[in-house]
């Protein structure tokens, strides 16, 4: 039995499993520095939340007994790989749990953006419809239009399937190597960033959060959209400079935008673009299905379960 710390209570029956072979703490509510320090000494491995930074402190509180660290998410720009490789603990992700409820979220954005469903279920609520009229709440069409995916990894090769297949959009993508089976299916094109800026009606991320793609989009890639653009964000917050993407969207030189991640996720979160009526917020949601969730719970204890069985993890991200 090896001791394992769960920064937070996480749905699906796999937790139980991982409690039966090992000495679980489950922490249950959002788990604060200090005491992530404190509940991390002398485990063997800790599974965690996009929520904490695991770095060379947490790493060396926990000591030399930590073995892996299974984060509970595709992303893991939480976790400072170089240290990890330093003291030879593993690093693992969830990956396939949560592309389709990802993708489902960003097609849901790009919809209530382009139709402006928000904003007219807020007009209702307020009491402010009388009546049907021809220049209420005029939107954008999607069919045939121009999708820009920037990051064709797994959610963003579904979102292109998805709205090819549905509005029978048109896909270009930017990424670092071409993909010929999407190129194949979608009729996909791989384009410069620049080009892609230019051209497409919707801009949508889903590129990792790194060193290159911070402030990927800022006021110079904003300027390069078209006015009637709109910019979609379910991948990390600091990808997108919020304070360019403000002043782009008051001038109108953006449609609008839908985000799902911010530059700082917590009660100021946003704080530049609550007042703006072209934005849709949501908080950190994109993967938030009961199906996405407990997988995302078996597979991070699968990983867990095989790197303290001394086996290769499946979702190992620092080989
Ligand atoms: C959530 O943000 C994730 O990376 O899975
Ligand atoms: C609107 O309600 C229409 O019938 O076009």
């Amino acid at each position: 039995m090896a001791r394992v710390f769960v920064t937070r209570q996480i749905p699906g029956a796999a937790l139980e499993e991982l409690k039966t072979a090992h000495e679980v703490e489950v922490f249950e509510k959002r788990v604060s520095r200090e005491d992530l320090l404190k509940r991390v000494r002398g485990v063997e491995a800790i599974l965690s939340m996009v929520t904490e930074r695991i770095d060379e402190e947490v790493m060396a509180a926990a000591g030399p007994s930590l073995k892996i660290i299974a984060n509970y998410a595709v992303g893991y720009d939480n976790i400072d790989l170089a240290a990890a490789r330093k003291r030879g603990v593993m690093v693992t992700n969830t990956p396939s749990a949560l592309g389709d409820a990802v993708a489902e979220f960003t097609v849901a954005l790009v919809l209530a953006l382009s139709r402006r469903v928000v904003e007219a279920d807020r007009f209702m609520r307020a009491g402010e419809f009388r009546g049907w009229d021809p220049n209420l709440f005029l939107g954008q069409d999607l069919t045939g239009k121009i999708l820009g995916v920037i990051g064709l990894g797994t959610i963003g090769a579904v979102v292109g399937k998805r709205l090819q297949a549905v509005f029978d959009m048109e896909v270009v993508y930017f990424c670092r190597n071409r993909k010929e089976a999407f190129e194949a299916e979608t009729g996909g094109r791989c384009v410069p960033l620049e080009e892609l800026l230019q051209i497409a009606n919707v801009v949508t991320i889903h590129v990792p959060l790194a060193l290159e793609t911070r402030h990927m989009i800022g006021a110079k890639e904003l300027a390069l959209m078209k006015p009637t653009a709109i910019l979609i964000n379910t991948a990390r917050g600091p990808i997108v400079e919020e304070k360019a993407l403000r002043v782009a969207l008051e001038n109108k030189r953006l449609w609008g935008a839908a985000l799902d991640v911010f530059e700082v996720e917590d009660a100021r979160a946003a704080t530049g673009l609550r007042e703006l009526p072209n934005v849709i917020l949501t908080p950190h949601i994109a993967s938030a299905t009961h199906q996405a969730r407990e997988e995302m719970t078996r597979l991070a204890v699968n990983n867990l379960m095989k790197a303290l069985a001394g086996e290769r993890p499946d979702n190992l991200v620092n080989d």
